[in-house]
């Protein structure tokens, strides 16, 4: 990378509170929230809540509508293709995988972050 490129993570509020997202996302559910322009699925198992990309890499669909399993996987409900919540990796079917997020509960709510790039002229 580029001196002038550096890697940040910008934090989005998805809910006000911890207790708001486990009320919003039941366990071994999943919901799609934005944060920012992006569309996330957070799936909540017995581990916590996870926070992945929410575009299906097989055929688009929402994982945000599947569900997730006490194995730590979210599962497209189209063909029931599953993904690892904390590696992205797919368990079944082709070779794909999803991208992962950071998820974080703080006092003033509960966070998704997205890591971007940014442009530094000064290398700050
Ligand atoms: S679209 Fe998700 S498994 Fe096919």
């Amino acid at each position: 990378m580029s001196r002038f490129f550096k890697k940040q993570t910008r934090w989005y509020k998805v809910f006000e509170s911890l207790l708001e997202a486990e009320e919003r996302v039941p366990l071994f559910q999943t919901e799609t929230v934005l944060a920012g322009h992006k569309k996330i699925c957070l799936a909540h198992t017995q581990e916590g809540i996870f926070a992945v990309g929410d575009r299906c890499p097989h055929n688009g669909f929402s994982l945000g509508k599947g569900w997730c399993t006490p194995e730590q996987t979210v599962v497209c409900p189209l063909h029931r293709y599953a993904f690892d919540l904390r590696t992205g990796r797919a368990r079944t079917g082709l070779a794909d995988y999803v991208d992962t997020y950071k998820v974080e509960s703080r006092p003033d709510g509960f966070f998704v972050g997205i890591e971007e790039t940014v442009f530094t002229l000064f290398g700050e």
